[in-house]
């Protein structure tokens, strides 16, 4: 409570939107994610929320006659755009997994998507995919950041997942008794787009199937394809009528290679990829989105959580292969997301993989762009967000130290703007 009201009072200081105030940022350090390259002492103008100028001491001696602006020092600081996670789950938490989350009603969810949405955008992330969240409550989340209500980073919500009945998106924890149903339950060409099309109306901005089994839900395999070809196709070319992307749930090497051929956008996980579906990926351009930090959570605190046994054993399979192949992936140079499930563990800790991509091959400014200017590209968004550049939003975050000499730097960030506003500073 107390906290929540300290930053109302810290938003009304800083905000201030009824009018259009220019904030002037001194970046002492900036990494520029197009180039790679740091910039020194760059001066970057806020208005409206957005980034009008990135400008020289000249520039900031003439709007220092105009007593409205406000001056933000990060002189001693290494500025960069704030953070992004192509794969979360905001209504889910790490501390709920197996038959735990049956206890979980869907207003508490949202509830914990509230809380969640707020950890995120203070640990830096100023934007998130939401893959999946059950009776349409992420889209709610979104609308209610957008309006300020909630504070949280800007969400793109793929409302209910799709999947087969009985695969890795049903849930099939239940006897046959209890009749229990995931929402996102669809089965043929004619149902999938059915599905799509009640997503689309609901507000989903991105669409996200199962086109494999999973880890995390009981009765699959990881290996084994969900949806044919066809099923999967009419997916894709329903959500492109309606212009939305596709991110599939695939680990297993049938899965990945069916869903590119589909023409999906990002494939989650990908777990199990072949030379052949990296090579496929790349010609396409699809995007890997590879959790490669989960498993070290789940396999330490998993079963405290709730996790079976039968998930674990299945964990047990993955998480070493699916880092060998991350690594693979990064030699290709094909397109990587930054996407960590998040939800699986606990929010907040999504800066938590960057040293995994580091250690498996990347170098530190490369996994700093996939969680910037490489997921804004995902989302359809590099217009707007993914790097500090003129006409963009300023999401904007710092850290004291150098993240491209220690990328862990990014675990603790010490100042967050969105879209022009500071909530930690
Ligand atoms: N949601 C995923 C599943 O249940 C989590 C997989 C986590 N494991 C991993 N190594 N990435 O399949």
């Amino acid at each position: 409570m107390i906290k929540h009201s300290l930053i109302t009072a810290l938003l009304c200081l800083l905000a201030a939107p009824a009018f259009a105030q220019t904030t002037i940022i001194h970046a002492g350090k900036m990494i520029d994610v197009e180039s790679g390259k740091v910039l020194q002492d760059q001066y970057i103008f806020v208005e409206d929320g957005v980034i009008t100028n990135i400008g020289t001491k000249a520039d900031v001696k003439a709007a220092k006659k105009d007593s409205a602006v406000k001056f933000i020092d990060l002189s001693k600081m290494t500025v960069l755009p704030g953070l992004s996670d192509s794969h979360v789950h905001l209504t889910s938490d790490g501390k709920t997994h197996g038959y735990k989350t049956l206890g979980v009603s869907l207003p508490r969810a949202t509830i914990n998507g509230v809380m969640n949405a707020e950890k995120t955008l203070m640990a830096g992330f100023t934007s998130v995919r939401n893959l999946g969240a059950p009776g349409f409550a992420d889209i709610a989340l979104m609308n209610a950041v957008d309006d300020g209500d909630v504070i949280g980073p800007r969400i793109i919500p793929a409302g209910r997942s799709l999947g087969i009945t009985g695969g890795h998106c049903d849930s099939n924890l239940l006897p046959h008794k209890y009749k229990d149903k995931a929402g996102g339950g669809a089965d043929g060409p004619w149902g999938v787009r059915t599905k799509v099309r009640e997503n689309n109306k609901y507000g989903a901005k991105v669409i996200k199937f199962c086109g494999t089994g999973g880890v995390l839900s009981t009765g699959t395999k990881i290996g084994a394809q969900q949806y044919s070809f066809v099923e999967m196709k009419a997916i894709v070319d329903e959500a492109a009528l309606l212009g939305l992307k596709v991110a599939v749930h695939a680990h297993g090497e049938d899965g990945i290679n069916t869903a590119i051929r589909a023409g999906v956008d990002s494939v989650e996980h990908a777990s199990f990829i072949s030379d052949a579906g990296i090579k496929a990926a790349k010609e396409r351009g699809t995007y890997l989105s590879m959790d490669i930090y989960v498993s070290d959570y789940i396999l330490s605190e998993g079963e405290e959580a709730g996790i079976l046994e039968e998930s674990l054993a299945k964990e047990r399979t993955v998480g070493k292969k699916q880092r060998e192949r991350f690594q693979a992936a990064v030699r290709s140079g094909v397109n990587i997301a930054y996407g960590t499930d998040a939800g699986v563990y606990p929010h907040g800790l999504n800066a938590r993989q960057l040293s995994y991509m580091v250690k498996w091959g990347m170098r530190p400014v490369q996994a700093v762009q996939t969680a910037t200017i490489g997921n804004a590209t995902l989302f359809g968004m590099q217009d707007k967000t993914g790097s500090i550049s003129v006409g963009k939003f300023a999401d904007i975050i710092a850290v004291d130290g150098d993240p491209l000499a220690d990328i862990k730097e990014l675990e603790d960030v010490d100042f967050v703007m969105k879209g022009g506003v500071v909530y930690k500073d």
